[in-house]
Parts: C-alpha cells; structure tokens; sequence
C-alpha cells in the first residue's frame, strides 16, 4: 500500500498545475499549493499515508458531512422536511435554483443547504459548535480546533452566504438569526484538521455508524448509508458526476483542497492539495482518488 500512495503521490501532484488555490477568502489564499498529504486508514486499524498527513488544513465544506451527521443522529427523517437531497448541478454558492424552489435548498451539502442545518442544529444542541468540535475531536482521536483567521476572514468576505441565510428566512426556511447561522457556518469551515484525522472520521462510515475510533455507535446502519448516499450524489456539487465515474466512492470535498471518501466495510481516505478544479474540488485529489480506486479495484461498483 505505500509503494501505491508514493506513486499516486508522484503522479497526481502535477495536476495540481492545473488548479488553483481559493482565493476568495483571503486566509486560504496564503496557503502554499505544493502541499500534498493522502491517508488510509482501515477498519482493521492499518494507517498508510504519504505527504504531510499530520499538517492540519482548513476543512470547510468538508464539515458539512459532520453537520449533517449531528443532524441526522439527533432529528432522523424529519431533518428532510426542511431541505432536500437531490444534486444541484450548480455551483456550490449558488443563489439562482433557490428562488426557483421556495427557498428549499436542494441538498445539505450546497451552501445554502448547509446553513439550513446549522439553523437545525441550534434546536438541537446548546452550543453546536462545541458539539461538533467534541464529536470531531472524539471521532478523529485528536483536538479538533477553529482557526479563528480564516472564521473571521470568511465572515467578513461572506457576502454570498448572507445572502443565501437572508433569502432564506424572507421564504420563513431559517429560525435563528441570521447573523448567528452565518458565525455558526463560518466558524464550522473554519476547523483545522490533518488527512490523517479525517480518514478516522471517515471510518464510521465505512462501519455502518459504529466508531472503531472512539467505540460509539453514531448512527443507525441505515443512516450512515444515506450519509454515504448523498455524498456520492451531492458531496462533490456539479461535479458529482465526474467523481462517481472517475472515483466511485462517496466523496465530500472543501475549498482547503481536502476530500474524504468512505470505501463501505474497509477504509477511510482523505486527500489534501490546495489547488482547485473549477468545480472547487481539489485537482490533485481528484486525480488522487482517481488513482487509487483504479488500481486497487476498489469502489462501491
Ligand atoms: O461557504 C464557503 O464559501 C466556504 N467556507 C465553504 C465552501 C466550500 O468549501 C465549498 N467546497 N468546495
């Protein structure tokens, strides 16, 4: 397994040449674009990983995986009576399907999506961002911490996603101020951590909602598989389709240039390269993935 790592390592990190690291929020800008780190980490316990797999990054919307699992375990169901689980097809910050839909959005993993559930999550618990960073913290065996930089540099650059909150709540989709959903989301985005914690992480849903890291059952068998379902379909946004072909996997990607993936009954992998695709995934960790699941032959198809 690592002789496969250090050739994907190799071979893929070029593609990274062809990205470009995001530059919207400007904390993220400064990171330097020859980073690279890939984990594997297996339900028997086996960790392989090539790079700088214990440097922690900003995993943004690779958090929304995690917010939908703090919804999902306490709300069931009746989490979708507020949002969908359909692929956009749009961009993940886009506005123009949302007006179209009543101010529903299509899935937990667009923007729009996302702060729907952190509108959930302050029902659900006192204080959700101390819940998730407990949760992270205990699923990925090491702290899981804010940065508070890139919070605050997204907050004051989240023209968009003030936007998507206010639209929202004039359709009467948000409960909670506006202002406290966007801290909440930004700071969510904003958590620091290494591939090599984000594969633990990935491993309860490679065990059906059971945490071989901190021994807690999270979910039903049947949750994580619709956590695993709506990754696949959604988690890489209009590029969804690409990764199910390419990949195989259920994926969720963030603009830090992280992807998870979950291989069902084995592993959990994250990869990191900064530089994004234009669909703001990360170019080197789709050509990463990519790489891995064609050679190993492993993939849920
Ligand atoms: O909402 C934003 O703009 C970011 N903090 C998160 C976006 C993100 O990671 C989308 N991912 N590909």
């Amino acid at each position: 397994m690592n002789e496969l790592l250090s050739r994907i390592a190799e071979q893929c990190r070029a593609e990274a040449d062809n990205g470009k690291v995001a530059n919207y929020i400007p904390a993220l800008a400064n990171v330097p674009p020859e980073k690279f780190a890939l984990a594997v980490h297996t339900l028997q316990g086996e960790r392989y990983a090539v790079g700088e797999s214990e440097e922690a990054f900003s995993i943004q919307s690779v958090s929304k995986t995690f917010l939908l699992a703090l919804a999902l375990q306490e709300m069931g169901e009746a989490l979708w009576h507020r949002l969908g689980r359909e692929p956009s097809g749009n961009p993940f910050n886009s506005l123009m399907q949302l007006e179209r839909e009543n101010g529903v959005p299509r899935n937990p993993f667009i923007n729009a999506g996302a702060l729907v559930v952190c509108d959930v999550l302050f029902d659900l618990y006192q204080d959700p961002l101390l819940a998730l960073q407990q949760w992270l913290s205990e699923e990925s065996g090491s702290m899981a911490l804010v940065d508070p930089e890139t919070a605050q540099s997204e907050l004051e650059h989240g023209d968009r996603n003030a936007a998507l909150v206010h639209f929202m709540r004039s359709y009467g989709r948000i409960n909670h101020r506006a202002e406290r959903v966007l801290d909440f989301y930004c700071r969510a985005c904003a958590i620091k951590m290494s591939t090599s914690q984000l594969a633990n992480t990935m491993l309860i849903l490679a065990n059906h909602g059971v945490s071989p890291v901190s021994g807690k059952k999270r979910f039903t068998r049947s949750e994580a598989k619709r956590i695993n379902a709506v990754m696949l379909t959604c988690g890489t946004y209009d590029a969804a389709g690409e990764f199910a072909y390419r990949v195989g996997l259920p994926c969720k990607s963030g603009v830090g240039g992280g992807i998870v993936a979950v291989i069902p009954n084995k592993m959990g992998l994250c990869v990191w390269s900064p530089p994004l695709d234009q669909t703001g995934n990360s170019a080197a960790g789709l050509a990463a993935l990519d790489m891995f699941t064609t050679e190993t032959g492993l993939s849920i198809f």
